[in-house]
């Protein structure tokens, strides 16, 4: 396809953007910003696709298409809750995977009804509708697993890797077919095939792997709109579909190190089938429960309070409150830091964005290799809602299936506090032994409730 200079100085000037917002990305100080550039790179490539296609007067859908689409994710990113973040962006990368699918499709309609299906362009045809299916496919099985339309527990049945192989050598089978002897009855089949497999390759994770899961399809998606861009012979599209393929790639192999599990692990092993908030595990030893009141004093007259934030506190949507608290303390002189852990939460950055949301400032967040010599110094370490992420049975106990995992020290500190509703056992089910430790004490109640008391008392100190 022929592209007018101007056409390409917009690819390259958005290509250059996206780059650049990624780039931002990399620390909460910037990413704000680095959203904002990609945003109107975005905006600028839809401006001239929309112009490049409206010129073949298309207008009466392109305004339409692109009027519901930006009601629908302006509406979706200001009402959609925090915690139901992983299944919307599910929802968005399908809707990704399957445009890449549709456009892969609609070249190859019209390739073979111009009798121009050529092997040098179809491959790229075929890779794009393959990977865009199985993407869209799986992502609405993901968002239905997260959603709770479907049961999240893996849904295993028997034979089920071999089915999955079977279908994935009909799938090259066709596809080489296709390209071979260019047939729409074919390459039907082959989509249908594609779509079923998607839906198999995920059906069998655990609802709670599916962040994990999201992000290796996000990086399916990227693959599918880059393949689009060799189809369409558009680089922007060749650029944008590789970063967005790299960055999830990346994202899924530091997910999957930071829970201490291998993909191939949370591909084909049936861990977090719970979906978190399992039942408590025996208790061995005693617990030391405490009061805001007892509790208040402790902290007032701290030198340094750790926060550690955890799936808990989104869940109670207490950093508002936290905030509150950090302040009152710092008021007092209390040196106040939060500690983060890369998979705290249940998504990447969940702990980030919520923290940025109540305005915690940035320097006080430190990342876990940062803030983990500070515990032995700090007098209060203060756990809000995690548990997994603190537990030292990943340190010391070589049975734990939790065995390996980085954690955050808090058990050094000189006491911890732990504010949770009961026992229970976090998403990993497994007991934490944190709990009995002679300098740990037990706060029950919802987060939120309990830091909002906490403000109070702390007030009167
Ligand atoms: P979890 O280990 O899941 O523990 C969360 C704790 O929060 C629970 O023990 C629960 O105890 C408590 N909680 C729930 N609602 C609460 C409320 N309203 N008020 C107070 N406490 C509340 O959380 P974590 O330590 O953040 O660890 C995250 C886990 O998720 C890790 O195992 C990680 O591997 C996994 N994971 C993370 C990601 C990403 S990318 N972040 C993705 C997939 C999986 P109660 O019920 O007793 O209150």
């Amino acid at each position: 396809m022929e592209v007018a200079p101007l056409t390409t100085l917009g690819y390259t000037v958005t290509a250059v953007s996206l780059i650049f917002g990624l780039q931002l990305l990399r620390s909460p100080a910037t990413a704000r910003q680095g959203n904002r550039i990609a945003a109107v790179g975005m905006l600028l490539i839809i401006g001239i696709t929309a112009g490049i296609i409206g010129g073949n007067s298309n207008w009466v859908f392109i305004v339409p298409a692109i009027g519901v689409g930006a009601v629908l994710g302006l509406v979706s990113a200001r009402t959609v809750r925090m915690t139901a973040m992983p299944q919307m962006v599910a929802l968005f990368n399908g809707m990704g995977g399957g445009s890449a699918a549709l456009i892969g499709a609609d070249d190859f309609r019209n390739a073979v009804a111009a009798g121009t299906a050529h092997p040098d362009i179809t491959w790229a045809v075929m890779l794009s509708c393959f990977i865009g299916s199985l993407s869209f496919a799986g992502s609405l099985v993901a968002f239905a697993k997260l959603q709770e339309l479907m049961p999240g527990r893996p849904l295993t049945y028997p034979l089920q890797t071999p089915v999955n192989a079977t279908l994935l050598l009909a799938i090259i089978a066709l596809a080489v077919f296709a390209i071979v002897s260019p047939n729409l009855a074919v390459f039907g089949v082959f989509i249908a095939l594609a779509l079923v497999l998607g839906v198999l390759f995920v059906v069998p994770i655990g609802g709670a792997d599916m962040p994990v899961i999201i992000s290796l399809l996000n990086s399916f998606t990227g693959l599918a709109a880059a393949m689009t861009g060799f189809v369409l012979s558009n680089n922007v599209l060749i650029v944008s579909g590789a970063l967005v393929g790299a960055s999830g790639t990346i994202l899924t192999i530091a997910m999957s190190r930071a829970m201490n599990r291998s993909l191939f692990n949370v591909l084909f092993g049936a861990f977090g089938s719970s979906g978190g908030g399992a039942a408590a595990t025996a208790t061995t030893g005693a617990i030391h429960p405490t009061t805001v009141e007892d509790l208040a004093p402790l902290l007032a007259f701290a030198q340094l309070v750790i926060f550690v934030p955890g799936y808990g506190m989104a869940v109670a949507r207490a950093q508002h409150d936290l905030k509150e608290l950090a302040t009152e303390l710092e008021k007092r002189g209390v040196s106040v830091e939060y500690g983060i852990h890369p998979v705290a939460g249940r998504m990447p950055g969940h702990m980030n964005v919520l923290l940025a949301e109540a305005d915690v400032p940035y320097p006080q967040l430190k990342e876990m290799e940062a803030v983990n010599p500070d515990f032995p110094r700090a007098d209060v370490a203060v756990v809000i809602g995690a548990n997994d992420v603190v537990n030292p049975a990943a340190r010391n106990e070589a049975g734990s299936p939790i065995y390996g995992m980085p954690i955050l020290n808090v058990d050094e500190s000189k006491t911890v506090v732990v504010l949770k509703r009961s026992m229970a056992t976090g998403f990993a089910g497994v007991d934490n032994p944190l709990f009995y430790n002679d300098n740990t004490l037990m706060l029950f109640g919802d987060a939120r409730a309990t830091l909002a008391s906490l403000v109070q008392e702390v007030r009167h100190q």
